[in-house]
């Protein structure tokens, strides 16, 4: 019955199609709590304002829309942001068709890829079953691997009767996990773009090019830095060694848009090298992917990862902080940047 059936992003334009079938939730129903239905712009208005950060994602068939479901803020403070509520609404002649368990997976998917390490959903719980509401979204999360964290009893009044409230959680990742950093939605779709793979020869010119233009970009001298750097357009052959490793960020086209490396300093501590990207690629969330790939190889390596940068990157340094590297005052090692006044290590 999924048979034509594709999920995919919502727009803004798709607001009176998805009104059209919450509406009846709100008048007909105490599964959705509103009472009064939402204008076409006040729906429209919280499609955009999820997409900022969250996916909202429509079914289709057959050209229309049979249903949607998004994720949003659980509660709304910062130390929740790695927790997300989760939304669904299908048409109720598509129920039971398997077009809600298309759009959960679609939305699971997103949100680990996002970081999102848990997900609620609260969900209207009757009393007893009447023809306002009945079990099945609470049965339906449950049959979706989510568990019963809470009843909350008589915590609703609609149609002139009280309802209970249940909050169901799936989590997505081990619970004393630490989480990476959290990705927008749109950095996500923007990420989707780009791929990651080991560099190769051909690579090599289109990288150098690329260091030089971000090392001016920030004004670094060409003297103490990786400007040089005689091995700068030798990257295949002088990382692809024990203990070395370089990796490109390559666009739809093949284009090369950035990289990120890998390099012996002991037995113990590599250092993270060359790390940079074309502008374009900036705000993507690519950087993240780059550093995981980096950090994943390291950590079967060596036991710390050092970086040094200059004092004027400070995008770049909050970036590492965010990635778990701190300040230290000395150069673990000598290396060949004395102009990089920065210099940070990470336990890996
Ligand atoms: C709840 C809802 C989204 C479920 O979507 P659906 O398309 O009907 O569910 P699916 O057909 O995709 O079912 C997916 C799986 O869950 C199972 N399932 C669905 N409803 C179930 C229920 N009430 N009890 C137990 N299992 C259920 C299906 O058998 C299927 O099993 P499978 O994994 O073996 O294939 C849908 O019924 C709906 O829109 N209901 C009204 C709105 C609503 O309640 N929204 C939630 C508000 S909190």
């Amino acid at each position: 019955m999924t048979d034509n059936l594709t999920v995919r992003t919502a727009t803004p334009d798709d607001a009176p199609a998805l009104l059209a079938i919450y509406a009846p939730y709100v008048t007909d129903t105490a599964i959705s709590w509103e009472t009064e239905v939402p204008t076409v712009e006040e729906f429209r208005r919280r499609i955009v304002h999820t997409l900022e950060t969250y996916p909202y994602l429509v079914a289709e068939r057959g050209g229309e829309i049979v249903g949607y479901c998004y994720t949003g803020p659980f509660v709304g403070r910062a130390a929740y942001l790695w927790s997300a509520e989760t939304t669904i609404y299908l048409r109720p002649d598509c129920q039971k068709q398997g077009v809600g368990k298309a759009l959960y997976a679609e939305l699971e998917r997103i949100s680990k890829a996002q970081n999102i390490t848990n997900l609620y959903a609260c969900i209207g719980y009757p009393v007893r079953a009447d023809e306002h509401l009945n079990s099945n979204s609470a049965d339906f999360h449950a049959h979706m691997g989510y568990r019963l964290v809470g009843r909350f009893e008589g915590c609703g009044w609609k149609f002139g009767r009280r309802y209970d409230m249940v909050w169901m959680e799936k989590r997505l990742s081990a619970p004393d996990e630490q989480p990476a950093p959290l990705i927008p939605f749109p950095a996500l779709e923007r990420q989707a773009q780009y791929a990651i793979r080991p560099i190769e020869p051909r690579d090599n010119a289109a990288i150098e090019t690329i260091i030089r233009a971000c090392l001016d970009e920030y004004g670094a001298p060409h003297v103490g830095t990786a400007w040089a750097d005689p091995d700068l357009g030798r990257f295949s052959e002088i990382y692809n060694t024990d203990g070395n490793r370089y990796w490109v960020a390559v666009d739809e086209t093949g284009a090369v848009v950035g990289g990120v490396g890998i390099g012996r300093l002991t037995d113990t501590i590599c250092e993270l090298q060359k790390m940079y990207l074309l502008p374009p690629a900036r705000g993507t969330g690519l950087a993240g992917e780059l550093m995981t790939t980096a950090l994943a190889y390291a950590r079967q390596h060596y036991t710390q990862c050092y970086l040094e940068t200059l004092g004027n990157m400070t995008a770049a340094q909050k970036f590492y902080g965010k990635h778990g590297f701190v300040r230290v005052d000395k150069p673990v090692v000598e290396t060949e940047h004395f102009s990089c006044d920065v210099r940070m290590l990470k336990d890996l």
